[in-house]
């Protein structure tokens, strides 16, 4: 997978894509990250990426011409084929499905805008999808940017160190994740929950279903609708339900 950073800071970037599983990741050949500034697509002396806005108000628009032509030059042949990505807070807001659809592309350009906005050609006539990371307003694109590359990595084969690695991670199945132990057994007087230690791998699988269960009801209750339940998972969540609403369940006799 290549990704195709386009942002008037790369070098804010850089730092945070050397490190960690996207480091090796680029290490290991699994996917490859170019950055590429808009101003080296600039003519004047100045190179200028910005200008007043037409119909004035105070903020800088970014210039259209940098960004078409730093994208048309990076892609070339590729444009029409290569989702170009704009990071704005008007976009689709990026959730795990749709890091999971856009893992299945072979190359992505993302355009990280800056300042106030970006000159509505861009949108327009060059951007394919825009993508919001939730409804707060950042300075630019690139920590969005970032959120969206590490996302798409994390589902990538081989990436993470077990097979089925992303399976399990909270959102993967629709449903937030179990919580997890490790090592002491018991720390300040807090104790890991029994089950862990039984070795019994089917009572916990089966705890994990219905911590995830419950946690998912508490704290986000609009993911649950989309989650395909089996019978005893959809009955084990009406009884946390009325449980949580106070009321006896048929169930608790
Ligand atoms: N640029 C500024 N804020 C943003 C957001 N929330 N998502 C994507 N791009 C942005």
């Amino acid at each position: 997978m290549q990704f195709d950073v386009f942002t008037l800071i790369p070098e804010a970037v850089q730092a945070y894509l050397a490190s960690s599983i996207l480091g090796r990741a680029q290490a290991r050949g699994l996917i490859r990250i170019r950055l590429h500034n808009p101003r080296d697509y600039t003519h004047d002396r100045h190179r200028t990426t910005d200008d007043v806005p037409y119909g004035g108000g105070g903020s800088m628009v970014m210039k259209p011409e940098p960004i078409f032509e730093a994208v048309e030059a990076v892609l070339g042949d590729e444009i029409g084929s290569v989702p170009v990505i704009l990071l704005t807070p008007q976009g689709r807001v990026f959730d795990q499905p749709l890091a999971a659809g856009l893992a299945a592309y072979p190359r992505l350009a993302l355009v990280c805008g800056r300042y106030e906005g970006v000159d509505e050609r861009v949108r327009q006539h060059l951007a394919s999808l825009e993508i919001s990371i939730g409804d707060y307003v950042l300075t630019g694109g690139e920590i969005p940017a970032l959120a969206i590359i590490d996302a798409i990595t994390r589902l990538l084969p081989g990436v993470l160190g077990d097979a089925d690695g992303a399976a399990d991670d909270s959102h993967a199945a629709g449903l937030l994740e179990y919580p997890h132990y490790t090592r002491p057994a018991e720390f300040r007087g807090w104790a890991v929950p029994d089950v862990l230690t039984s070795g019994d791998h089917g009572k916990i699988a089966g705890w994990r279903r219905e911590q995830s269960l419950r946690r998912t009801l508490e704290r986000r209750p609009d993911l649950l609708g989309r989650d395909e339940l089996t019978a005893a998972e959809r009955r084990l969540l009406d009884r946390l339900k009325e449980q949580a609403l106070g009321k006896p369940s048929e169930s608790d006799g």
